[in-house]
């Protein structure tokens, strides 16, 4: 008999958060306008810096399908559950709704 067996690589520990210059600026500018728009090349960190320096924000990912088709579907009532009762949300991946 032969037997595969398959298990998830032992986890590794998130890597050290080395701080960002920018972060000081995102955090004050969360707190000034009604939306922030930060944008950076792939893999550039920002979603590290968001969830580093905006902690008490509420963080949704629209690359996870039920999120995205949610927004997609009726927008307004999206943005109204996501806001309840949230300090601030992150929006990631924005740009895929
Ligand atoms: N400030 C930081 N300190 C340490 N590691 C970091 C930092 N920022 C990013 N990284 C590491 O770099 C990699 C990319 O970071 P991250 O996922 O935040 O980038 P991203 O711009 O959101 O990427 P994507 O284009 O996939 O959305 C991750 O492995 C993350 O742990
Ligand atoms: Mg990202």
């Amino acid at each position: 008999m032969h037997l595969v067996t398959l298990s998830a690589a032992p986890e590794t520990p998130p890597p050290t958060y080395v701080p960002r210059a920018l972060g000081t600026t995102l955090t004050e500018l969360a707190g000034l306008f009604p939306v922030v728009y930060l944008t950076g090349p792939r893999q550039s960190g920002t979603t590290t810096l968001a969830r580093n320096v905006l902690p008490g924000f509420r963080f949704i990912d629209l690359e996870e399908m039920l999120a995205r088709e949610e927004a997609l579907d009726d927008p307004r009532r999206f943005l109204r559950r996501i806001a309840d009762g949230a300090e601030g949300v992150v929006l990631d991946e924005a740009q895929r709704a």
